[in-house]
């Protein structure tokens, strides 16, 4: 077992002395004239966008003459400064959604879209107590601590001591020093976890990871009955993959998936139509919550479609001679038998056992594929290298220290 590094927040916020520095929630800095040391988003009139960090006696150069910063310095949000060639930028603190897409990442975000869609079909509330793994950049967590707020608790697991770093330092760039609601594990969830919270103690899980399924046990075990899981995926292998692993678990209630599609429009004069470009995919989420302990799922009515769990009708199965999903059965040989039973065969037996060509090397069949065949590069992610990294967490380290 590895042992494990936490880097633990500022003290809790409400045991601060009266007169002392407001949390680093960056409340205060969302209002206001624009400070020395907050970073402004300059628009030019292209469209084109420029993050600042406003410094006293700086200047900000583009090809086209020069603006200085302190003429951004005590002006209102929303300010428009000309610079020596008479070119005008639009000032504007950076909102969330913003600073999630330019800041430096070693890992894929999720974006904004999907960590709305997370903070509320999660159910992230004020106070709640929220674990997240892993933490790649950061994104996530910010979303969940200005959910929860200076009086919850996100604890955050990361395997890559280098990704935790970079993910802190966005943090602190963002809240302007360490929220205090957050703490940031370096190590592997499952091991980790158990030492970090009571059994049944947590609210809410969240898992943006290659092989979420490896932690259901550890997360079961961590969350009270009624948390809630959400896992966020970019593949249909890894959607397929924890589905039957929540409902082979047996202690969560039948998950249910989704993904979101946003379509920009553009505005302009009568030309008023959607954007020709837009993000067709970002991953897919699941959810399930944690059923109290002791307590079996009920049973499914519905009988999976045919051929759903494998090439052929389940073994022992009569063909239901449909092809939809919602045929009722008369209960005595349910759905979720089928479900479970089907599903055992396929991770305990080989296909050619059951008399069916066995698979060729290289299956897509979620059950099927050995765990460390589950890499970012398996599943299309652009991996960035070791130098890299090293780069951008020395660049953030230099922003936030
Ligand atoms: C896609 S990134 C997470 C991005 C993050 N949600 C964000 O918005 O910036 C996935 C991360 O999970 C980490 N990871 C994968 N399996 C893990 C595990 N079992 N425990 C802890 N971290 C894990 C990886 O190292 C990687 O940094």
């Amino acid at each position: 077992m590895t042992a494990d590094t936490t880097r633990a927040a500022t003290p809790p916020a409400d045991s601060a002395e009266p007169g002392t520095a407001a949390p680093a929630t960056a409340a205060h800095a969302r209002r206001g004239v624009l400070e020395v040391g907050e970073r402004v988003q300059l628009t030019d009139p292209k469209g084109r966008l420029h993050t600042i960090t406003l410094e006293p006696g700086r200047e900000f150069h583009t090809h086209r003459g020069f603006l200085r910063h302190d003429d951004l310095i005590g002006a209102p949000d929303g300010s428009v400064v000309t610079n020596t060639a008479g070119v005008e930028y639009l000032a504007l603190r950076p909102l969330l959604s913003d600073y999630v897409m330019s800041m430096p990442r070693g890992a894929a975000v999720v974006y904004p879209k999907d960590s709305g869609q997370i903070v509320q079909m999660a159910d992230i509330f004020p106070g709640a107590t929220v674990v997240e793994a892993g933490v790649g950049s950061g994104a996530l967590s910010m979303s969940l601590l200005r959910a929860i707020g200076e009086h919850g608790r996100l604890l955050s697991f990361e395997r890559r001591d280098d990704f935790a770093a970079i993910a802190q330092g966005n943090g602190r760039a963002f809240f302007g020093g360490d929220h205090p609601a957050w703490t940031v594990t370096v190590g592997d969830l499952v091991e980790s976890l158990p030492r970090h919270v009571e059994a049944g103690s947590v609210d809410r899980v969240v898992l943006d990871m290659l092989a979420p399924w490896e932690c259901l046990e550890a997360v079961a075990d961590a969350l009270v009955p009624g948390g809630v899981l959400i896992c966020y995926v970019a593949t249909t292998t890894q959607l397929s993959r924890v589905a039957e692993g929540i409902r082979l678990h047996g202690g969560y209630t039948e998950p249910s998936a989704w993904e979101s599609l946003v379509r920009g429009w553009h505005l302009e004069g009568l030309a008023v139509r959607p954007e020709h470009r837009m993000h067709g995919h970002t991953g897919f989420l699941i959810t399930t919550r944690r059923l109290a302990p002791g307590v079996t799922p009920p049973e499914r009515k519905r009988r999976p479609a045919k051929g759903a769990y494998g090439d052929s009708a389940p073994t022992g199965e009569p063909d239901s001679g449909t092809d939809g999903p919602d045929v009722l059965t008369d209960g005595s040989d349910t759905a979720s038998d089928s479900v479970s039973d089907t599903v055992s065969d396929t991770v305990s037996e080989t296909a050619s056992d059951r008399g069916r060509p066995a698979r060729t090397p290289g299956s897509t069949n979620a059950m099927d594929v050995p765990v460390d065949a589950w890499t970012p590069e398996a599943l299309g992610e652009r991996v960035k290298s070791d130098k890299t990294i090293r780069r951008l967490r020395r660049s953030v380290a230099g922003t936030s220290d």
